[in-house]
């Protein structure tokens, strides 16, 4: 008994208050929150700090390092995984034993379980993005090399991102890292969430008593085809003549308006002769936009929710009519100070303390755009705010 060994990386508490003399099922502490979760094999427990709300899973040792270790290494490559925060050994405990590990991650604010949805309301018109997006979070981890081994609807979270939704994986335990993965191994994934997400419709409709219709079981399926098709689109080399060198910027375009990132670019004659060339993109991760904002601003936004507020910036920059890539750099500086970080406070004023107030500035973004389009005009902020208000914040209505 005593004091667990506890690796926590930096601007996060020590977690040292926490009863680790007991199993986290048996805490009756006052930063335990009750939060509704999917379903899942081990104790989980959420905790609140100043800093922010913690998920904390209890798994044998070797497993818990394992989970920490790969989410560490996963989240420096990609965006949508769930943010490792520590880990706990209870030594004295034999290894083998549930509660000798523990796995400490950031709550992904504003996400809720797939599950959750498809017991609840179902995905209605939202559909399609909802299983694009199960689809490209599955892309994404294959592109990066992480074969996650137990993609179910209890371990794939999902949030507004603007005017899409983002998929998020939490959930390592099973997942390995590879250098790149082989075809072999993605079918083997792909199957894998198959039948995840088959046996979690039926697990459903058994809860509920009811039949369980072609068309739920088949959303795996549903999902590995779009999988596919988003694979397809990204992987595929394109060959050009000598004077179709456009195409490669083309190309790239592409890949950046689907959010990915072009890491590099080979290019290798044709082995069918002439003087045309097979052109071959790297693609990496769908974090095109929201790198972008970063480096411009330092503003923390999810893909599509940074593709909208980059183009306010070009907004403001057209209006202050900066061109040269200083005279950017300031504006995007002055843009953040004069305009976004104001309306961030005056939002966080109107809305309730637990609204994602990103989305809400994207809400307000979009509005403003209507409000143009329908008036042809540039509507101003304030206007544009006080209208927005009225209306009762509206959201971004759903495209099917
Ligand atoms: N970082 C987090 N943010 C938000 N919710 C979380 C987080 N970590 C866990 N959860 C919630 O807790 C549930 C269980 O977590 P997790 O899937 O890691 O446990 P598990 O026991 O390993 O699951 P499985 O049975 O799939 O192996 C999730 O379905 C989710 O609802
Ligand atoms: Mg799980």
């Amino acid at each position: 008994m005593g004091t667990p060994k506890l690796h926590i990386r930096p601007g996060n508490p020590d977690f040292l208050d926490l009863d680790w003399d007991r199993p986290i099922d048996d805490w009756d502490h006052e930063r335990l929150v009750t939060i509704p979760t999917g379903i899942h094999r081990h104790p989980v427990q959420f905790v609140a700090y100043t800093e922010g709300l913690y998920a904390i899973k209890e798994l044998p040792r070797d497993l818990a390092y394992h989970e920490f270790e790969t989410l560490r290494r996963l989240s420096t490559r990609i965006r949508p995984v769930a943010r490792p925060v520590g880990v706990v050994d209870r030594h004295w405990l034999d290894g083998s034993i549930e509660g000798a590990g523990a796995v400490i991650t950031r709550y992904v604010d504003h996400a809720f379980p797939y599950r959750e949805l498809v017991q609840g309301s179902g995905f209605g018109a939202r559909r399609n993005q909802m299983l694009d997006a199960f689809a490209g979070l599955l892309v994404q981890l294959h592109l990066t090399g992480c074969f996650w081994g137990d993609c179910s609807l209890s371990n794939v979270l999902y949030r507004y991102d603007a005017n899409q939704i983002e998929a998020i994986m939490i959930d390592a335990e099973t997942s390995r890292l590879y250098e790149t993965m082989t075809a072999g191994q993605r079918r083997e994934d792909i199957e894998i969430m198959i039948m995840n997400v088959a046996g979690g419709m039926a697990d459903i409709a058994a809860s509920q008593g009811t039949e369980v219709d072609d068309a739920d079981l088949n959303l795996g399926e549903d999902v590995a085809e779009r999988y596919a098709a988003l694979w397809t689109e990204l992987q595929h080399d394109i060959v050009i003549g000598p004077d179709e060198r456009y195409r490669i910027g083309e190309r790239i375009g592409r890949l950046n308006d689907l959010g990915f990132d072009a890491e590099d670019v080979d290019l290798t004659p044709d082995p069918s002769g002439g003087d045309r060339v097979v052109v071959k993109i790297a693609v990496g991760g769908r974090n095109f936009h929201s790198n972008r904002l970063r480096e411009l601003t330092r503003i923390e936004a999810s893909e599509n929710q940074a593709r909208q507020i980059l183009s306010d910036l070009q907004y403001h920059e057209a209006r202050l009519g900066s061109t040269s890539a200083t005279g950017k750099a300031i504006a995007a500086i002055r843009w953040r100070v004069d305009v976004f970080e104001p309306l961030m406070l005056r939002l966080a004023e109107t809305r309730e303390g637990e609204a994602d107030l990103v989305q809400a500035y994207c809400d307000f973004l979009h509005h403003r755009f209507i409000l143009a389009r329908r008036q042809e005009r540039d509507v101003p902020n304030d206007e544009a705010f006080q209208s927005w208000i009225d209306h009762g914040h509206p959201g971004y209505e759903v495209e099917d």
